[in-house]
């Protein structure tokens, strides 16, 4: 049974080729021996000796990559599926075609509608081991792309953020709690034109092929209106766009909440509220850091480094992102604080990641080193921070 349906699927696969039907194929559900390795994807690229097709191998924290003609790549992969790839999904314009390799020699072939309209480039210098697929149909209604597939000129900065972004939030993903997970729900504050909340819809759903719902929360009626719009028109019937202000969204059982450049202290609301929800990941890159400037008092030790408008306005920068950290931490989260792209695509390049941790953490230690930095710059009031402490106190009020 198996062996037939593996046949059907790479027969499937070689008929798109023959046809220049055939978009993408991803194999999953890696149990061969490298430890690392968690799927490969096959695409076809353009060389100087002809088409060729590129098999992408993705390992936890990198990539590499080999090209074989066509005859040797049907080999290869009739070789490793069913042996070292449990699962396959072909991506053709004309269906979707998921194969699945149960134990007990036991599989399904299932086909579906086409998630891909039109074959992508194969030009030889498209970008290398992009996550993003540049022919996806949201990308030109979102204005990134024109019709056939190119990235507009004005948009490269925006088009290298989306990647960057799915990149890493890829990698966050995989070296997560919910690695494991079929289910998702991801939730994006402050999702302004959707450009990252349609990417990160259509690389959990489509390209890793998981179960998942995706909603963005922004207070601009026009581009919630916009965004679900696009979502419709690409059937990405589990995104969502919804109007409302962060602080007053119900987020429930959320298991990654993301808010990228959401202005000032909205990025305190949308942690906090992946905080209380449980989230497993949090990932944000915060942006116009305006609260704890007009607070801080520099310390006299600092005074003459801190006269200067640009040094306070970094310290402050440095010094929010900071206490968001550690109050991550306090909250039980392991975290992460890197710049997630080069300064020439944006200078908001801060990310903050907070990945659930089930370790003992030692509250007072972390809540002794809070207060005394606040001290330290005089610093009054931190909006995480109340909303956290708020929280905290919640229950004795209510007694
Ligand atoms: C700079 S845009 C970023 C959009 C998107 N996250 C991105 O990175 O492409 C910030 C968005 O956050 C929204 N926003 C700011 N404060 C908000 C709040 N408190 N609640 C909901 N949306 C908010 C704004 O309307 C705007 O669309």
């Amino acid at each position: 049974m198996s062996a037939e349906n593996i046949s059907k699927f790479v027969e499937l696969l070689s008929e798109s080729l023959q046809k220049q039907t055939f978009v993408k194929l991803t194999l999953g559900n890696y149990r061969g021996k490298d430890p690392h390795l968690q799927k490969l994807l096959i695409r076809l690229v353009k060389t100087k000796k002809g088409s060729r097709l590129f098999f992408l191998y993705r390992f936890d924290t990198r990539d590499t990559a080999k090209n074989f003609d066509q005859e040797k790549a049907l080999n290869i992969i009739i070789d490793i599926l069913g042996k070292d790839f449990f699962s396959g999904h072909l991506f053709t314009v004309e269906n979707d075609h998921q194969l699945d390799i149960g134990k007990k020699g036991r599989s399904r072939l299932n086909k579906g509608k086409p998630t891909f309209k039109s074959l992508p480039s194969i030009d030889h210098d498209r970008e290398k081991n992009i996550l993003v697929d540049p022919n996806s149909f949201y990308l030109k209604a979102l204005g990134i792309t024109t019709d056939r597939g190119e990235i507009r000129a004005k948009q490269h900065d925006k088009w290298k953020q989306i990647n960057k972004f799915i990149e890493t939030l890829d990698n966050l993903f995989e070296n997560s709690p919910l690695a494991d997970r079929r289910k998702l729900r991801i939730v994006d504050m402050g999702s302004g034109k959707g450009y990252l909340t349609f990417a990160t819809y259509d690389h959990f759903k489509n390209s890793r092929g998981l179960d998942v719902e995706v909603i963005g929360v922004d207070t601009k009626d026009q581009l919630v209106r916009l965004g679900n719009d696009i979502a419709r028109s690409s059937e990405f019937t589990g995104l969502s766009f919804v109007n409302g202000f962060i602080d007053n969204f119900d987020l429930k059982n959320t298991d990654i909440l993301i808010a990228l450049h959401a202005c000032n202290t909205a990025t305190d609301d949308a942690i906090f509220k992946g905080i209380k929800a449980g989230a497993d990941l949090i990932v944000c890159a915060p942006c116009c850091h305006q609260q704890l400037r007009p607070q801080i008092k520099p310390p006299a030790m600092l005074k003459d480094v801190l006269k200067h408008g640009i040094m306070l306005e970094r310290e402050a920068e440095t010094l929010t992102d900071g206490l968001r950290a550690l109050l991550l931490e306090e909250s039980g989260y392991k975290t992460k604080v890197f710049e997630f792209i080069s300064t020439e695509h944006t200078p908001k390049n801060n990310m903050i990641v907070g990945i659930k941790s089930d370790k003992t953490i030692d509250e007072s230690r972390i809540r002794s080193q809070i207060e005394k930095i606040k001290s330290f710059y005089s610093i009054q009031e931190q909006r995480l921070d109340e909303l956290l402490s708020a929280n905290r106190n919640l229950p004795e009020l209510i007694a």
